[in-house]
């Protein structure tokens, strides 16, 4: 596999962007190509061997483009499918996200521990082993907080509706009112309403709250396995391109919104 291939980086969605934002300050010599699976988003809701079905399509299409490594960008795709995705592309360097308990356990100091995500990601057997072993290993209390409806609201820009912000709350304060001094971002969606959710701590809990987002660590892991296996970009090329199931101008206008970048997005057929 050649060091000028670019990065693959997908979610169901725009939720991804928020961890490529990580990837390119990260790397910022790499090329990425995006892709985001609009058409069938939200996953959340999805069975598992649903989401399944569209990783392996998306990674068909991705490794044959081709790319040099793929970056599941959502906790949903990689509760579900990671597995099958690593069965199919064994050559390939593949990251996944997954809800942070770990960072979020050492941050903690009332020992209880909120668990934003979807209801896949959280009925997955992947994140049932997580939270059994890190509740084992360290005592904390997790407490798990399906959000449905929320990424559907993120993806359609609609987070400055007040119903948006009233769904918000019903997730976040019951975790507030049981102890919760710390919130993991068990969605990649997610991090485009942290100041939502910091503000709707601010005005509830009587304690300071830790926000956990595991971007950085997802990106700080891709670079060191593309270190090991020597397949770092050498020649500075950066560049993002885009791909999606959906409507390409919807995928642009949300590069520029969330990102400040202008990228050229293909529609696909996949
Ligand atoms: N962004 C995704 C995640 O990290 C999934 C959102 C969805 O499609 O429901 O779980």
């Amino acid at each position: 596999m050649a060091a000028n291939a670019p990065i693959g980086v997908f979610d169901s969605g725009i939720g991804g962007l928020s961890v490529l934002r990580h990837i390119r300050a990260c790397l910022p010599q790499e090329a990425l190509l995006y892709f985001s699976d609009a058409h069938f988003a939200p996953y959340g809701g999805r069975p598992e061997r649903q989401i399944e079905q569209r990783v392996l399509a998306i990674g068909a299409l991705l490794a044959a483009h081709p790319v040099k490594a793929l970056v599941v960008a959502c906790n949903t795709a990689t509760a579900a499918a990671i597995a099958a995705l690593r069965r199919a592309y064994p050559a390939l360097i593949v990251v996944g996200v997954e809800p942070g308990l770990k960072p979020a356990a050492a941050a903690s100091t009332t020992g209880v521990v909120g668990v934003l995500a979807t209801e896949a990601t959280l009925a997955s057997a992947r994140f049932a082993r997580l939270h059994e072993t890190l509740s084992s290993a360290t005592g904390v209390t997790f407490l798990p907080m399906a959000c449905p409806g929320l990424a559907l609201r993120i993806e359609q820009d609609q987070m400055y509706l007040p119903e948006s912000i009233a769904l918000l709350r019903r997730f976040v304060l019951p975790l507030l009112e049981q102890g919760a001094d710390t919130l993991v971002l068990g969605c990649t969606h997610y991090p485009f309403v942290q100041q939502q959710i910091a503000a709707i701590v601010q005005d509830n809990a009587q304690r300071n709250v830790t926000i956990i987002d595991t971007g950085a660590a997802v990106a700080r892991q891709l670079a060191s396995q593309l270190a090991m296996q020597g397949l770092l970009r050498v020649e500075p090329a950066p560049s993002v391109d885009g791909l999606s199931s959906g409507s390409a101008a919807d995928l642009e206008r949300a590069f520029s919104r969330l990102l400040g970048l202008t990228v050229r997005v293909t529609q696909t057929e996949i």
